[in-house]
């Protein structure tokens, strides 16, 4: 570990927080004080003490699963559960050219980059200022600056200004309907594309589905995507 990495600090399931080292920085919990410079030559998983030796936490190398679970929410985002069947439908994979709106909390941003690299492409549409100005500051803090391209934009109004050039579309809006021409536009022509609209509502759903029809896509299907602990 290195100033400037982002460390994923693990004290339980539940409680993961992102940190970027910074020597001099320190974090504080009710277990007590950890220094930021006592992390720095660690190897990624290393187990740091406190200062008054009650608590402790593992040092976990980023991953988008982690992400998910640890960034700071501006949105409802999407989990694992929703997050693997819609890269498995949308058969993500390296070299894909892919658009994203919302870009949200870029929960799913992270997961799709990993899915499209080493040469794929992400554009991210979100038209909330300050929650496009954080999303932008985190993909360059985890060296995504130059796999994504986030514009601030409405994606309905505005359309995407893509053309001929996409492999995959994922709606996470709330009338993803009204973004589903300019998606339709932004598909490579000469070959078979996959879009998703992610919907609570079933209302949504069907809106949706009524459009993608009226616009000629085949092979509209619906999917509740539950998932069930056993202890
Ligand atoms: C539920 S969040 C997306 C969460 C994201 N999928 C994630 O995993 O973090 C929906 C986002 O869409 C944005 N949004 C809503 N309507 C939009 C529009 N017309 N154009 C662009 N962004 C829009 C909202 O500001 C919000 O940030």
């Amino acid at each position: 570990i290195e100033a400037g990495d982002m460390v994923i600090a693990y004290l339980n399931r539940e409680n993961m927080i992102p940190l970027v080292v910074r020597p001099g920085a320190t974090y504080n919990n009710r277990y007590g004080t950890y220094r930021h410079a006592d992390f720095v030559g660690q190897p990624f998983g290393a187990k740091v003490v406190s200062h008054t030796g009650r608590g402790f936490m593992h040092l976990l190398h980023p991953t988008p699963e982690l992400w998910t679970l640890a960034l700071p929410h501006r949105t409802q985002i999407l989990y694992q559960p929703d997050i693997s069947f819609i890269t498995a439908y949308l058969e993500l994979r390296p070299g894909m050219v892919v658009v994203e709106s919302g870009t949200g909390s870029g929960s799913f941003s992270h997961s799709i980059t990993r899915s499209i690299q080493p040469n794929g492409h992400l554009y991210t549409f979100e038209y909330h200022a300050a929650r496009a100005e954080q999303a932008r500051k985190e993909f360059a803090e985890h060296g995504l600056s130059d796999i994504i391209t986030l514009t601030c934009r409405d994606a309905c109004k505005d359309g995407f200004d893509l053309e001929d050039c996409v492999d995959a579309v994922f709606l996470d809006l709330p009338a993803p309907w009204e973004a589903i021409a300019s998606a339709k536009r932004a598909f490579k022509q000469n070959r078979m594309g996959r879009i998703c609209c992610f919907s609570p509502c079933i209302e949504q759903v069907q809106r949706t589905c009524d459009v993608l029809r009226e616009q000629g896509f085949r092979d509209v299907r619906m999917f509740e995507c539950l998932q069930r602990a056993q202890d």
